[in-house]
């Protein structure tokens, strides 16, 4: 059994070097950030030997893989979603089905939060358990293995300093706290810098953005209504997260297999090809877009919400026709000149410590000024530890 103490003692947050490549002097007791920041990097974490977290993670995308979809660990294995930012993802709310007021005054119910495009997994915690052991991506046959690759690892002997000997030898608990590692690492400063030109603006900096992207902000909470499901107010942190985290079908184009989305998770025949809103921080740097990677470039996405109704024949057939949301989008009637002034604007949410970082410079630099996660630790969703608490099952 774990006691509380040494899980807060586990969760205790230092200040952490930035530039490291992930290895650790073993005469201090690192923290678990630093911890799981070894093991996003570690690529003797899969089967065969070569892949890491950061193989689909490219810090020099946003944490998002350029590629459609990305190749498992294992030969001529691909899988079929494309790989999301990890930028402000330990700030997507837990999977909930929230209730909330339509305009009539009436209430209603919908699925909101979670991790992946279909939200299965509820929370972080349950996320970063899953791609060790995904055939198709780091296809390990199992917990055994991963224990024993966390045992032979460069870091073992500053995990080993983290967490107490017996934990150390107990395959369950080791892996627990390795995932408890990943998700202390993705909760760094470096992952929420909020310091894009559009927070600055909305800080109080008038000036810095141009007349475009200022029409294109206004398109984008009016004509657009981008922002219904893309929110410009604060909700779950205290600046905007550019999204509601619901799920939509928005009809995007097949790729063959049909994929189902949320309906995998709720069984509920209407949630058919529903996928969930992402941030839109970044978007201007994690091409290619939507769940499966189908659509290349952020003009075409806009072309997309503009026209899809109009011009059907320009985008191949969508897989679940019948739940595709026809209400908002498809048919925005939205000039060139329109399309233009938005896509500016969505270049404003770009993180100028992104765009900063030198290529040879593994992580990005945090801004000054940034709150570590202990001062901001009531806004992360799993601050109470209460979805998963000490160790379980003991
Ligand atoms: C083979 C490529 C690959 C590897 C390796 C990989 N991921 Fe992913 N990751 C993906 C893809 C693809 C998705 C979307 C999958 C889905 O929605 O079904 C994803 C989704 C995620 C998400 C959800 C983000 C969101 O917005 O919901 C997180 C967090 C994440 N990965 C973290 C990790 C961590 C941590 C590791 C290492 C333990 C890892 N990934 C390894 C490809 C990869
Ligand atoms: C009704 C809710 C809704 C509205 C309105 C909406 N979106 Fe989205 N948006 C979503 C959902 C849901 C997804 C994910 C769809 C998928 O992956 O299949 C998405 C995906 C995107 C993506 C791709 C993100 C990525 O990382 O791949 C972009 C870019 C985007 N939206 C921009 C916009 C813009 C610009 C507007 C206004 C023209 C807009 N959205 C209006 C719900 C919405």
């Amino acid at each position: 059994m774990i006691s509380c103490g040494s899980i807060s003692k586990f969760l205790r947050t230092g200040v952490i070097t930035l530039l490291g490549l992930g290895t650790i002097p073993a005469e201090e007791t690192p923290t678990a950030a630093e911890i799981g920041r070894a093991i996003f990097q570690d690529t003797n974490l899969s089967r065969p030997k070569g892949q890491a977290c950061i193989s689909c993670h490219d810090p020099n995308h946003a944490f998002a893989d350029s590629r459609q979809a990305s190749p498992g660990a294992a030969p001529n294995i691909k899988g079929t979603r494309n790989a999301p930012s990890l930028m402000y993802a330990a700030l997507i709310p837990a999977m909930a089905f929230d209730d909330f007021f339509l305009p009539d005054g009436s209430e209603a119910y919908a699925w909101e939060g979670g991790l992946f495009h279909d939200g299965r997994a509820q929370d972080l915690f349950e996320q970063v358990q899953e791609p060790f052991f995904n055939p198709k991506e780091m296809n390990l046959p199992g917990p055994v293995a991963l224990a024993a690759a966390l045992r032979k690892s460069s870091y073992a002997p500053s995990f080993q300093k983290l967490i107490s000997d017996k934990i150390w030898e107990n395959d369950e608990q080791l892996n627990y706290y390795a995932y408890r590692s990943l998700v202390e690492f993705l909760k760094e400063p470096f992952f929420r810098p909020f310091d894009s030109r559009f927070d600055a603006y909305q800080a109080g900096e008038k000036n810095i953005l141009t007349k475009t992207e200022k029409r294109g902000l206004k398109i984008f909470k009016t004509t657009a209504a981008c922002a219904d499901c893309h929110f410009l107010h604060s909700k779950s942190w205290t600046a905007p997260l550019l999204s509601d985290f619901g799920y939509d079908n928005l009809g995007v184009p097949s790729l063959g297999q049909k994929d189902p989305g949320l309906f995998a998770v709720t069984d509920d025949p209407e949630d058919m090809g529903k996928f969930k809103a992402p941030s839109l921080r970044n978007i201007a740097l994690t091409a290619p877009y939507m769940h499966n990677g189908s659509i290349p470039t952020l003009r075409e996405v806009l072309e997309f919400y503009n026209v899809r109704d109009l011009q059907p024949p320009r985008w191949p057939k969508t897989d679940y026709p019948e739940t595709v949301n026809h209400d908002d989008m498809g048919d925005l009637g939205l000039s060139e000149q329109e399309i233009d002034e938005l896509l500016a604007f969505l270049k404003t949410l770009s993180d100028r410590s992104l765009l900063k970082k030198p290529k040879e410079q593994l992580f990005p630099n945090t801004p000054a000024g940034t709150p570590s996660t202990l001062d901001r630790k009531l806004y992360f969703p799993d601050w109470t530890h209460r979805l998963h608490p000490a160790f379980p099952g003991k």
